[in-house]
């Protein structure tokens, strides 16, 4: 008889679809052969994203998994966020995904959906198949989306207005400059779609959640739902597919004292304006620090959900001389970077992130300490964890919400904080290498994301249900 099989519903995002894949892979290994994997694959919006989408299932499609296309759905064009963006889009696969999964011959043991898929559970809850979310962020933006059709009713003022702090089960109180910037504008549809998903997550039978009980043992402690810390699921290129030739990137960092450089990468969709990039190029000169400094080119599409960034032209970006004045201790890259293998140098000693999960764990995993510099969605509130839960990351402050920004002089103090000798950033950095011991053992045979992972292979495969 054909093996059960778990249907994942992954979105196209680069932070998004290879986490999900990974954490398919990782199920199967689990269950020693006794699940496959059935991929539903929505039609991604950018080039970059169809081309590197393409690029994975030449990869990874196998006998056990198996990548099933779904027709094309129109994109909304009006919608005011990510959330609304995502959410539209998948309620229009619905149909698709009901005869998809449907017409499975094998015996269906789970739907799992992004974390804003929900839409998709019509589908569960039609054929009585088991729905869970896998949720590629942190357990405390878990318990935001948990708490939020409550917050919602609880007051009908904006919270961006309230002075007051938010209480999020399991965190310190949360100021609203932390909030996903979703939540600050509640007559905008992407909110709403927000509060949807809280709503719609107490149909899930659990949370399949890329983190570790060890990084965040408030929050899981705090929360209801069944919930499976799974984490932290990083997927490293198979040794075969390493370069001989080091990239240029780690050639450089080959050269430098160790844990003396600075990164900045700010992510696939991290763009920052030409001004901002002038103040970071003189508060990094400022703080003498040695830097990588991942500079990405402004989009040619700025439609939101579907703008990419683009390879940097340098002397467009940066200011006149920056490049002469910091030759010898820092280094600008204009396109992709290997990031995890940049992370895992020696060299490297600090590392400016947008907080997109992805690149938190990852920096967890290699025990590097964080100058975190949030930009969208969840990103405020990561950075709140790694601040003033987890404590390996050193405060930057960014004026206000409606207009971030960050000035050379406070690049350059945070950065000094950070990499310097002081009391702050030694804690910092104490505290992220604990974390990379923590997320070490977390994953190894009988670690606690290992025992995890074993029970959500037994439970989905408990509830597996034959259609034909
Ligand atoms: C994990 O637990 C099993 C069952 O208790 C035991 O047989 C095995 O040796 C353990 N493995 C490790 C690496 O501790």
């Amino acid at each position: 008889m054909a093996k059960p099989t778990v249907v994942l519903l992954p979105v196209w995002g680069a932070g998004h679809f290879m986490p999900m894949i990974e954490l398919g892979k990782r199920m199967l290994r689990c269950s020693d052969g006794a699940l496959s994997l059935t991929v539903l694959l929505m039609p991604a919006p950018t080039a970059q994203a169809v081309s590197d989408i393409a690029e994975h299932v030449r990869r990874e499609e196998s006998a056990d998994i198996r990548f099933h296309h779904l027709p094309s759905v129109p994109l909304p064009a009006d919608h005011t966020g990510v959330e609304e963006f995502i959410s539209r889009i998948v309620e229009s696969h619905v149909p698709h995904v009901m005869s998809a999964v449907s017409a499975l011959s094998c015996p269906v043991a789970a739907l799992v959906v992004d974390i804003f898929c929900t839409p998709a559970f019509d589908v569960s809850s039609a054929l009585a198949v088991p729905a869970y979310v896998y949720f590629a962020s942190g357990a405390a933006m878990l318990a935001l989306l948990l708490r939020s059709p409550s917050l919602h009713e609880e007051t009908e003022a904006e919270f961006f207005d309230d002075s007051a702090v938010l209480d999020v089960p399991g965190l310190p109180p949360v100021p609203p400059s932390f909030l996903p910037a979703t939540m600050l504008d509640r007559k905008k549809s992407t909110y709403t779609w927000f509060v949807y998903t809280g709503r719609r997550y107490t149909e899930a039978s659990g949370f399949i959640v890329n983190t570790a009980a060890e990084l965040e043992p408030g929050v899981l402690a705090a929360i209801a739902p069944t919930v499976y810390p799974i984490g932290p699921a990083i997927s490293f290129p198979a040794a075969a597919e390493n370069n001989p030739q080091p990239h240029e990137c780690i050639r450089w960092l080959d050269a430098q004292p160790r844990a003396s450089v600075l990164l900045l990468c700010f992510g696939s969709k991290g763009i920052l304006s030409t001004r901002q990039v002038h103040e970071i190029a003189h508060g990094l000169a400022r703080s003498g620090h040695r830097f990588l400094w991942v500079l990405r080119g402004l989009p040619l599409d700025a439609t939101q959900g579907a703008r990419e960034a683009r390879d940097a032209d340098l002397d467009e970006r940066l200011p006149d001389g920056f490049l002469e004045k910091t030759k010898g201790i820092g280094l600008v890259w204009p396109k992709r970077a290997p990031q995890k293998e940049i992370l895992a140098h020696a060299s490297v000693g600090g590392f400016v992130t947008h907080c997109g999960w992805n690149s938190v764990l990852e920096s967890l995993w290699f025990g590097v300490p964080m100058l975190p510099w949030p930009l969208d969605a969840d990103q405020h509130l990561n950075a709140f964890t790694l601040v003033y839960d987890m404590g390996v990351a050193v405060p930057l402050e960014m004026g206000g919400r409606q207009e971030p920004y960050v000035e050379a002089a406070e690049l350059e103090r945070s950065v000094r904080s950070l990499m310097g000798g002081g009391e702050e950033g030694r804690k910092a950095r104490e505290k992220a290498m604990g974390m990379k011991a923590l997320c070490r053992k977390a994953v190894e045979q009988n670690g606690s994301s290992y025992v995890s992972l074993k029970r959500l292979s037994e439970d989905v495969l408990r509830g597996a249900i034959q259609f034909e």
